[in-house]
Parts: structure tokens; C-alpha cells; sequence
């Protein structure tokens, strides 16, 4: 896909891996549309992109666990925007390992809603839109999460094994459409979803955001005929 000139929508595009992803859209001459919910952080991210290289940029307050957020947003980016080519599911948070009756109900649900649901919401919102753009694409940044079942992390794990179905179903339903599906399992990486969730965790072996973001420019510039619709990236 040629990026330059295309609108890209990433959801936790605030910070993290969402952040670093915007950068790099933007100095590919990408639209940039970067939600999370953090005002000072979405205005930090436009004006970031809008440096980097983005004819146009703009940071959108969107709880992705709020359906009507969720609709209200996605209105207006089409309406600011005119189409959107490309969209990037992101935005997630971690809960504490431990066993699943150690995790707050209230954690349970927003790890889900966040994760998932809002995920689902927001594609099912862009998805007529993609489908009549001539090159269209939604990315989805799950985790090794997705393959993996490791031991303290059953919510978690759950969001991402169902963002996997999710990518693989909606790559069959999209086959005719021209909207070509990519799901991305990366192990762990360089910033603060697992402090934000309370938890020290070593991260001297992790992958630095800003070359994750690498691999989705990479994934999303390949030409027509030569989609990676599935890519681990894991030590
Ligand atoms: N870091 C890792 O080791 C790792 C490994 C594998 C997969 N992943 C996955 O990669 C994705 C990005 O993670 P990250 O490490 O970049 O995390 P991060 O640095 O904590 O960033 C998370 C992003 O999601 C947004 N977000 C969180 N809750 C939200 C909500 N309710 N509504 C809207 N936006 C919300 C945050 O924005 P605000 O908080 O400002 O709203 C922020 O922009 C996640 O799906 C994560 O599961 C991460």
C-alpha cells in the first residue's frame, strides 16, 4: 500500500506503541487520527505528527469502553477526514498477574471492554467506509498474549486469544471486500502498560516501541499482492 496521502486511524495512539505507530504514519505522509483519552498527551501526538510529516492531525478523546464515545468519534473522524484508509486497533491495558479471583471485577471488565469490545465497535463503525476506498487495511496490535497462554494473565489473555479469532474471522469476511486484515503478536515492549498496571516488570529484553512501529509501517507498505496478515515479533 502506498502510505502517503492516506488517513490512519490508531486507537491508544497517545502513548506506547500507538504513539511511536503515529510518528512513523506521518513521516510515511499519513492523515493521522490518534485516540485515547488523556487530553494533554492527544494534543502532544498531533503536534508530534503534524511535525513529523502529516498533511493533517488531530488527538480525539474516546473511552474505547463507551459504545456511544465510540460512535461519536468515529463520526466525526469521517466527517473531519472525509474517508479513512486505514485502521490500526491498539489501544489496550494489563491487568496484575495472579488467579483470576485475584483480579478486580471492575479491572476484569475494563481489561474486556478496552481490549476488545471497543476494538470490535470501533472496526464494525470504519468497516462500510474501508470497504469503498481502493486500498484499505485494519491492523491489529495484539500481543504474543494472542498464541500464548501464560500462567496469571486469563483476562488478558482472553482479550487478545479473542482479537486473534476476531482478525482471523474478520480476514475471511473481508476477502471479497478489498479490506486486507493483519494481526501483529509481539512480546513484550518498551513501555508503561505494565507500571500503569502496578507491576514491575524486567524489561531490559523488550522490544523498543519505536521498532514495533517499524514492523506495522513495513506490514502496511507492502504491495497488494504480498499481505502479511499474521506477524510474530518475540525474542
Ligand atoms: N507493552 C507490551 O509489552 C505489550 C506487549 C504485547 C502487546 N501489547 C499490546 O500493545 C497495545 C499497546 O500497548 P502499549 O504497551 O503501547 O500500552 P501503553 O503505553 O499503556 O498505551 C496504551 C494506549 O491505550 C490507550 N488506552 C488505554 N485505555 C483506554 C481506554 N479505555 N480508552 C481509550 N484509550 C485507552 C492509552 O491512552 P490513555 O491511557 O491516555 O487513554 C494509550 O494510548 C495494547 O493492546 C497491548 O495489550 C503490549
Amino acid at each position: 500500500m502506498e502510505l502517503a496521502g492516506k488517513t490512519a486511524v490508531i486507537t491508544g495512539g497517545s502513548d506506547g506503541i500507538g504513539y511511536h505507530i503515529c510518528l512513523k504514519l506521518a513521516a510515511a505522509g499519513c492523515n493521522i487520527a490518534a485516540l485515547g483519552r488523556d487530553a494533554a498527551r492527544l494534543s502532544a501526538v498531533a503536534e508530534a505528527a503534524t511535525a513529523a510529516g502529516a498533511p493533517k492531525a488531530a488527538g480525539l478523546a474516546c473511552d474505547m469502553r463507551a459504545r456511544h464515545e465510540i460512535e461519536t468519534t468515529t463520526s466525526q473522524i469521517l466527517a473531519d477526514f472525509d474517508a479513512v484508509d486505514i485502521v490500526i486497533n491498539n489501544a489496550g491495558i494489563w491487568h496484575k498477574t495472579g488467579p483470576l479471583d485475584t483480579i478486580d471485577p471492575q479491572m476484569l471488565e475494563d481489561t474486556v471492554a478496552t481490549n476488545l469490545t471497543g476494538a470490535m465497535q470501533l472496526t464494525r463503525a470504519f468497516l462500510p467506509g474501508l470497504r469503498n476506498r481502493p486500498d484499505a487495511a485494519i491492523l491489529n496490535v495484539v500481543s504474543k498474549s494472542g498464541v500464548l497462554a501464560q500462567a496469571g494473565q486469563s483476562v488478558y489473555t482472553a482479550t487478545k486469544y479473542g482479537m486473534r479469532g476476531f482478525t482471523d474471522v474478520l480476514k475471511e469476511d473481508e476477502a471479497d471486500s478489498g479490506v486486507r486484515v493483519a494481526g501483529l503478536y509481539q512480546s513484550g515492549t518498551n513501555t508503561g502498560m505494565f507500571a500503569k498496571a502496578g507491576e514491575d516488570v524486567p524489561n531490559h529484553i523488550f522490544t523498543e516501541p519505536d521498532d514495533l512501529a517499524d514492523v506495522v509501517v513495513f506490514m502496511l507498505s507492502r504491495p497488494a499482492k504480498l499481505w502479511m496478515h499474521e506477524v510474530r515479533v518475540e525474542l
